[in-house]
Parts: structure tokens; C-alpha cells; sequence
């Protein structure tokens, strides 16, 4: 039996020694990260095969038909910011589902390096080039979600300095730590349609807002779940029910994973067949 082979069998014995709890906390993370990872892999199909597309076929004029902000003749520099956010928003979503994947961590620790160095040089354009467009030329929504999705950028260039530090310093513990809180704010926009189909959906049409403005209650509290508080918050909880020595806790943490992964899958199958799917 060779090394890694014996370490996979010795780690699952280990998981299927450990509290019934443990397991049912573990099985609530991986069934919410295969609906986020099929639900990512969509999105970045269509990030590909409608920005991409039109971008090769020389018509990025069409990207109009999805933002109110897009390709502008004659203003080189935004449309050069918006065209690396878009080729970047490709790299990002796939290389982040990527760092996540335990046996890649496992058995291609110099993969994962490699694509850990893109994933950051991503974060940071992403979330820098963001700021750009939001401020220097406008975006769609109003001031509140102006603010919430630049707290959102300023969360993805902290938590990516932390992770990237505790990584050069071999403190794996905590580098897991903070690039799991980097996935949850760079995922914030992806949370965002999710939450805002989903709620379409349940409503039966848009409430709580108004789309022509694209404002509203609903969207201000929306954004600022999204983009800020609620998948690290969520990822508090988890990360200290690991650790906890009350049975309940774990159980509870899993129960409130698993419904909030059933709301998400909704809410991804409304977001592919309405926003992403048709655009194809
Ligand atoms: C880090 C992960 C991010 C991804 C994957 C991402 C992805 C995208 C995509 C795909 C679009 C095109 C619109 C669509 O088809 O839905 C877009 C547009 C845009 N993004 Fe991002 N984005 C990210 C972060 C950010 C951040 C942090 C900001 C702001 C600070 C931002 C600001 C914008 C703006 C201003 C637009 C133009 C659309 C508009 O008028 O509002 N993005 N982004």
C-alpha cells in the first residue's frame, strides 16, 4: 500500500470513528458544497459562453443587453476594466471551486499553490477593478448596495492578505481558515442572484423593490446579507461547532446548513433558468 493510499484509508477510518454529530455537521458541508459548486460551474458557463463569446465574435456591444453599465465606444479605459472583471470573474469562480477540493489540496499540493497565486492576483483585480467601476462610472442599484458591495470588496483584499500571509508562514490551520472566509466574500456576488431569484421566485415577481430602479428594502438588506454578514456568519458558526464539545451544537449547525443548501439549490435552479441559462 503506498503513502497516499494508506493516509485516504487511515482518514476514513478516522471519519468513520468519529461522533455521529461530526459526520452529520461534515455531510451538511459537502451536500452545501456540491450545490455551490454546481451551481458556481453554471454561472461561470455562462460568464464564459455569453461574455467570452461575444467578446471573441468582436460584439461586446451585446453585453448591453445584461448590464445597464457595459461596453461604452470610445471609453477605453472602463471597457478594459470591465473586460478583465469579466475574463477574471471566469478564473475566479472556477479556481476558487478548485482550492476547495480536498484531494487536490491532498494530492496535488503544488497545483494548488499555483492556482492559490491566480486565485489571489483574481481577488484583487476583481475586487479592485470593481471598486473602479462602481465609483468611477456607476453600476446598477442604488448608493446602499454601492456601499454594501464595496465593504464586500474591501472583506475579499483583507481576507486575501491574511490567508496568503498565514499560507507563506506554513500556519495551514489558519490560512484554511481565512481562504475559506476569501471564498465566502468573493461567492458574495454570486449569493446575491441566487438570493434574488429565489426570492423572485417565492414571491411570484419582483417585492420589495422596484426593478425599474433596481432599489429598494428588500435589495439594501439582500446586499448587505450577501455581500457581508451572512455566509461569514454562517462560517463562524460552522468553524466553532467543529470545535465544540456539546453534542447539540454540531446537530443544530447541520440542520441550519441543510436548509439553508435546499433554500440556495432553489434559489440556483431559479438564477440558471432565468439569468443564466436563456443567455447561452
Ligand atoms: C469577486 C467576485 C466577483 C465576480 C465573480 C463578479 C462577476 C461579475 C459579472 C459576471 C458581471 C457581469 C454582470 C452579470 O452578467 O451578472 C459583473 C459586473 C460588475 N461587477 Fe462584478 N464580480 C465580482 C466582484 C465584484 C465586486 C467586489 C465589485 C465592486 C466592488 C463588482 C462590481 C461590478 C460592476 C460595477 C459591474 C458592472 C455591472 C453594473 O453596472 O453594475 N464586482 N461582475
Amino acid at each position: 500500500m503506498n503513502a497516499t493510499v494508506a493516509v485516504a484509508v487511515e482518514a476514513a477510518a478516522v471519519s468513520r470513528q468519529a461522533p455521529l454529530s461530526a459526520r452529520a455537521l461534515r455531510a451538511a458541508a459537502v451536500s452545501w458544497f456540491v450545490v455551490t459548486a454546481l451551481g458556481q460551474l453554471t454561472f461561470a458557463g455562462y460568464v464564459a459562453g455569453f461574455y467570452g463569446r461575444t467578446a471573441l465574435a468582436g460584439r461586446p456591444e451585446l453585453w448591453n443587453k445584461v448590464m445597464p453599465h457595459g461596453y461604452v465606444a470610445g471609453e477605453t479605459f472602463f471597457n478594459l476594466v470591465l473586460g478583465v472583471h469579466l475574463a477574471f470573474a471566469f478564473v475566479i469562480t472556477v479556481g476558487g471551486l478548485m482550492q476547495l477540493v480536498p484531494a487536490i489540496r491532498r494530492r496535488l499540493p503544488a497545483l494548488h499553490r499555483a492556482t492559490g497565486r491566480v486565485y489571489l492576483l483574481a481577488a484583487a483585480l476583481m475586487a479592485a477593478g470593481g471598486l473602479v467601476m462602481v465609483w468611477g462610472r456607476g453600476a446598477v442599484g442604488d448608493l446602499s448596495q454601492h456601499v454594501a458591495i464595496s465593504i464586500n470588496a474591501g472583506l475579499i483584499l483583507s481576507c486575501a492578505t491574511v490567508a496568503w500571509r498565514h499560507a507563506r508562514a506554513r500556519r495551514i490551520d489558519l490560512h484554511r481558515r481565512w481562504a475559506l472566509r476569501l471564498f465566502l466574500a468573493v461567492s458574495g456576488v454570486w449569493f446575491f442572484r441566487v438570493g434574488l431569484m429565489l426570492w423572485i421566485v417565492v414571491n411570484q415577481g419582483p417585492a420589495g423593490f422596484d426593478p425599474k430602479t433596481f432599489s429598494g428594502p428588500f435589495l439594501t438588506v439582500l446586499a448587505f446579507a450577501a455581500y457581508a454578514v451572512l455566509p461569514l456568519a454562517v462560517l463562524e458558526g460552522y468553524l466553532r461547532a467543529q470545535r465544540s464539545r456539546v453534542a447539540w451544537v454540531p446537530y443544530a449547525m447541520a440542520s441550519g446548513i441543510a436548509l439553508l443548501t435546499l433554500a440556495m439549490a432553489m434559489g440556483v435552479a431559479a438564477a440558471a433558468a432565468i439569468l443564466w441559462l436563456p443567455r447561452l
